[in-house]
């Protein structure tokens, strides 16, 4: 490559290592649309502050139209030995309009048109992962929908605690995603803000009108002070994050439907097409996809922690280290959207044996409503959890559980135990014992999940 768009300066051509080592444009060359799309706009701005005249103007207008419409019918023609995309979409201009494409970089720097190209297309791409987490959540809701009023146990420190409706469960996930949606949103919205006009560092000497810039691109707002424009990269910052957590989400989801699928639980099948075989044992139905959906949460986790390191020691002002922001950036997206469509497809077809989560919601966790139990029949809370830990011990040691009990063996423990005791120790009724908005309670559940669908065909919010 012969010139640079900074080559006025030096004397040689730069070292072949050094220029490949600092080239971009094999990565952001996905921002070519949004490069296209700011020159656009900055081209309008610099003919209304009067630098370019109409001739330059029109001209510019229709060549950067005709390489966009290129780029997007081949994308393949966007490439070449150029440093970043800012160089290839000027010599593309150049090349089609001579001067006036030369004159398009007047008042502008690569340091805010970069941030800008990041911004505009963080703010398109964001909105199709928010659509990739509703499939999602929509996979979970059609899911709780189906699971009736299938009960299951839930459990704390992995043992068995009190029985839920298996419906809770699966919406437990989809409350998770949907703060993820809202934090991608949060995301988005801070990424909107114009820098064009910041200069390199100082700002720009020409009368443009950010205001109007701002306005004409879309942006909420332009950005408060040059210097930090020039360096901010916040707003990736919270993407990086946005997108970690909910990898982590998708993550503590696998693991749940790893462990839950297996032979131990047994509670949920997967169906064929989400597992794969063994080479060597004829009888496995591994859960790959949900075991690489987790693997990858490292991988996003490590492009937030990577990156943030980066930024951590820069001085203010623009620093080519900067550069090192999109591919972590690109490469979490991608992480992201696939994980999502994975686990999207393996809800989706998820089969529940409702025998076996029933089973298990039975039996010795429903000792707590045991205990609720004496409380209603006047005993203080912590004298019956020790009158129901006894039997607790005492049934363990003889295999048995509450089921079992006649009223006798009941009334050996505590007198307060009448004739009604066996209706209401079931896992059925201690569901319907729970009281909150937030509980496992039918009627809460039901609410929760026409609250879930109500968003949905929002889309928007938390
Ligand atoms: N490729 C560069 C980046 O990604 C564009 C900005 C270049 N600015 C500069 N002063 N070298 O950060």
């Amino acid at each position: 490559m012969s010139q640079h768009l900074w080559s006025g300066r030096f004397d040689s051509a730069p070292d072949p290592a050094a220029f490949d080592f600092g080239v971009s444009f094999p990565f952001d060359r996905r921002l070519f649309e949004d490069d296209v799309t700011g020159s656009l706009a900055w081209a309008e701005a610099l003919t209304n502050a009067g630098v370019l005249d109409a001739a330059d103007a029109t001209a510019i207008a229709g060549a950067l139209s005709a390489i966009l419409e290129q780029g997007r019918q081949d994308p393949a023609w966007v490439n070449g030995d150029d440093e970043d995309v800012h160089s290839f979409v000027e010599r593309q201009l150049v090349a089609r309009v001579g001067d006036a494409g030369r004159r398009l970089h007047t008042g502008r720097s690569r340091n805010e048109q970069v941030s800008l190209d990041l911004r505009l297309y963080l703010r398109r791409r964001i909105p199709l992962l928010q659509q990739k987490l509703r499939a999602t959540i929509t996979a979970f809701a059609d899911q709780a929908e189906r699971a009736g009023d299938a009960l299951m146990p839930s459990y704390t420190h992995m043992r068995r605690a009190m029985p839920v409706l298996v419906s809770h469960f699966l919406l437990s996930h989809a409350a998770a995603l949907r703060r993820d949606h809202h934090r991608l949103e949060i995301a988005r919205e801070e990424a909107n803000a114009l820098p064009l006009g910041s200069g390199a560092i100082a700002g720009t000497g020409y009368a443009v009108d950010t205001a109007a810039l701002a306005v004409r691109l879309g942006f909420a707002r332009v950005v408060s002070n040059s210097m930090d424009a020039s360096s901010d990269r916040d707003f990736a910052v919270s993407f990086l994050h946005a997108v970690s957590l909910s990898m982590i989400h998708l993550s503590r989801i696998a693991e749940d439907f790893i462990l839950m699928t297996g032979e131990e639980f047994g509670f949920f099948e997967l169906a064929d097409s989400s597992a794969t075989g063994s080479s060597m044992m004829p009888q496995k139905k591994n859960p790959d996809p949900l075991e690489l959906v987790r693997g990858k949460a490292g991988r996003a986790i490590g492009h937030l922690t990577g990156f943030l390191i980066t930024m951590k020691g820069l001085p203010t002002g623009y620093n080519k280290d900067l550069q090192e922001d999109k591919e972590p950036l690109f490469d979490s997206e991608d992480t992201l959207a696939v994980s999502l469509d994975a686990t999207a497809a393996v809800i989706g077809k998820l089969g529940l044996h409702p025998e076996r989560t029933g089973r298990a919601a039975s039996g010795l966790l429903l000792a707590t409503d045991v205990a609720d139990y004496l409380v209603s029949r006047g005993m203080p809370f912590r004298q019956s959890h020790e009158v129901v830990g006894a039997m607790v011990r005492k049934l363990l040691a003889e295999g048995r559980d509450f089921e079992a009990l006649s009223l006798p063996e009941w009334r050996e423990s505590s007198t307060l135990f009448g004739d009604d005791v066996t209706t209401r120790v079931t896992a059925a009724a201690s569901v319907r014992a729970r009281r909150t908005p937030q509980s496992t309670h039918p009627a809460a559940v039901a609410a929760a999940l026409g609250d879930l669908r109500g968003w949905l065909a929002r889309g928007t919010g938390l």
